[in-house]
């Protein structure tokens, strides 16, 4: 972890859990009046999207807000990347500016990497392609530990699109990491061959797994992303992969029904499921924030007076990481007229 977020991956055990409890004591800020704290005033969080969003950006946008940072959102509309200039240059521009850290979503795989070797900023992955999107594993896994359950020994089903799913990749690392179990249930053309590795169980068959689960994770159907014919029909994918009212009679009293956002109503949730009190979808999106806050001050916070350079080694962002922790204010307690940012 320390200078970048590009995957789940990097993340220890630990990390997850300090990142967890730091979002824990930021999500009070988001009940006030005026949802502000000073921390990273000064600071400037450059949002870099070259596909669509509207969770994952807004949220960034509002975490670094809530921080005091200063906030660029740049799209590739209206930008000069339709004059045909590269993610390089543009994220060199950006650099010049004095970006100290950019949230990146992009449509190729490894974008982020790529662009973490050629900006001395913090890089933090808002989705890349078909491969990882790791702050939302953070933010479900904030929303699961936030509804009393312990990750040791946790069944989650992620349900549909695994192939296409950088969510699914994410979530299956994270869960497993913390020590719970993931079995991914799709047809066999919507799971990736790689999937073997993932550490997870795989399935065709969503009734026989229901019974057991403490989450069902169901995820969008990226019909942009499929380039053949995946499934015979949408109808036939609901019928045996959606989430339909009998199926959540199926699943024990307490299971959390997930998504990720957008849904497709009717195709893989039922439009009354997705609005069952335990569908906790909105607040998946309310935690997004306070996960992201947590990550841009671990990612920033601590280092104010020592800007990164590009030949910093990695070992020693560690540090700043780990004094980031041991200095976090008490958002919770923090006086709101003081929190007011000059550039609110
Ligand atoms: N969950 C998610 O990434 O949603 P957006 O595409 O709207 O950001």
């Amino acid at each position: 972890m320390i200078k970048h977020l590009l995957s789940i991956n990097q993340l220890s055990r630990e990390d997850v859990n300090r990142i967890l409890d730091t979002a824990e004591s930021f999500r009070e800020v988001g009940t006030r009046v005026i949802k502000k704290v000073p921390a990273l005033r000064g600071r400037t969080v450059v949002n870099l999207f070259y596909e669509n969003s509207t969770r994952t950006r807004i949220s960034f946008e509002l975490a670094a807000k809530r921080l005091s940072a200063d906030v660029i959102n740049f799209s590739t509309s209206g930008s000069s990347v339709s004059k045909g200039e590269s993610l390089k240059d543009t994220a060199l521009t950006l650099q010049a500016m004095g970006a100290d850290a950019i949230v990146i979503r992009h449509s190729s795989s490894g974008a982020p990497y790529t662009l973490s070797r050629w900006v001395p900023s913090s890089v933090l992955n808002a989705g890349d392609g078909t491969h990882e999107h790791p702050t939302q594993a953070l933010l479900d896994l904030f929303t699961i530990r936030e509804h009393a359950l312990s990750f040791e020994g946790l069944q989650v089903a992620i349900v549909g699109d695994v192939r296409h799913s950088r969510v699914a990749r994410s979530l299956t690392f994270a869960v497993t990491k913390m020590g719970g179990d993931v079995t991914l249930v799709a047809p066999a053309t919507l799971i990736p061959p790689e999937a073997v590795g993932w550490g997870a169980t795989v399935t065709h068959d969503l009734d026989s797994v229901l019974p057991k689960l403490h989450v069902c994770y169901m995820l969008r159907v990226q019909r942009e992303r499929q380039r053949q014919q995946l499934f015979p029909s949408v109808r036939e994918y609901a019928r045996l992969f959606g989430l339909s009212r009998a199926r959540v009679d199926a699943l024990p009293e307490r299971a959390l029904i997930m998504h990720p956002g957008p849904m497709n109503r009717g195709v893989e949730i039922a439009s009354d499921v997705a609005d069952l009190p335990r569908a906790v979808i909105t607040d998946q999106v309310t935690n997004g924030i306070a996960v992201r806050m947590s990550l841009l001050y671990l990612l920033l916070g601590g280092d104010r007076s020592r800007p990164a350079k590009p030949e910093e080694p990695e070992g020693a962002r560690q540090v700043a990481f780990d004094e980031a922790a041991d200095e976090r204010p008490e958002p919770a307690v923090e006086p709101a007229g003081e929190a007011v940012s000059p550039n609110a």
